[in-house]
């Protein structure tokens, strides 16, 4: 059964459906926060099922937005250098930034150049803080995905950085390769206005019934500790990894 605290969820038969959504949605988002407060603070997610998002915002929505009121951040990176095959910002890079007209003083990359993941940690930490001119950020935006064992951005089952009391924190033993990764923690992400998840495949269908579901337990499916203060929670989600929901 579907906890009905856990916000809206919409179901998509092709992951090229979901996408399209996904980024109007967000260009809609991005204008309403444009409109309230002349600028948008948007978390961009990694791993393979956003590209597709990025390219349509790129290729098919950019002139809709006014990108230098747009601020990007990411929800989390992995501890390679920018221009690794690895690298989240490349991905980001390459599938977005490349394709619109946006100034570099709106995007803030991880600092992997830093001398250690801890580190880098810290100094985006320090960023964020000094970007919103407190500790409490309220991002407009974060956009996430999720693996097959649940974890979202890199707050992987059981990981420390569940607990962090940092807005950023270091992972360094990750189950996802590489091992070293900074992530923004539950606090950074719960004080957002809207968090959106997009979910593809049928690897992630028995783990998305689970955190669904009424168990709440985000130790060991850290996607059940993203949870905004009133709920402004959206799924998107194929039609392969809703199968086994109700
Ligand atoms: C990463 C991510 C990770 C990702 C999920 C889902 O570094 O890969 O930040 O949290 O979003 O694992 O990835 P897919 O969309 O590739 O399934």
């Amino acid at each position: 059964m579907i906890n009905p605290k856990i916000g809206k969820l919409m179901v998509f038969k092709q992951p090229s459906e979901l996408a399209q959504f996904a980024a109007q949605h967000i260009i809609c988002l991005a204008k309403e926060a444009i409109e309230h407060q002349d600028r948008c603070t948007l978390v961009l997610a990694g791993g393979t099922t956003p590209k597709a998002v990025y390219e349509l915002l790129a290729d098919h929505f950019s002139k809709e937005i006014e990108w230098n009121k747009v601020f990007l951040f990411l929800g989390d990176e992995r501890f390679v250098p920018n221009d690794h095959k690895d690298s989240t910002y490349l991905m980001v890079k390459n599938s977005l930034l490349n394709r619109i007209t946006i100034p570099a003083k709106n995007i803030f990359p991880v600092p992997t150049f830093a001398s250690s993941v801890d580190e880098a940690a810290r100094l985006y930490n320090s960023t964020i803080v000094e970007f919103f001119g407190n500790s409490t950020p309220k991002f407009d935006l974060v956009l996430l995905g999720m693996g097959p064992d649940g974890h979202t951005a890199s707050l992987f089952p059981t990981s420390p950085t569940l607990i962090s009391k940092n807005l950023v924190a270091a992972e360094t033993n990750s189950p996802k390769p590489p091992l070293q990764r900074i992530t923004l923690t539950y606090r950074a992400f719960n004080g957002a206005d809207n968090i959106v998840f997009m979910i593809t495949g049928a690897d992630k269908a028995h783990t998305l019934r689970e955190v669904l579901g009424a168990r709440q337990d985000f130790h060991r499916l850290p996607a059940q500790g993203i949870r905004p203060h009133d709920e402004r929670l959206l799924w998107l989600v194929d039609k392969e990894a809703a199968s086994q929901l109700d």
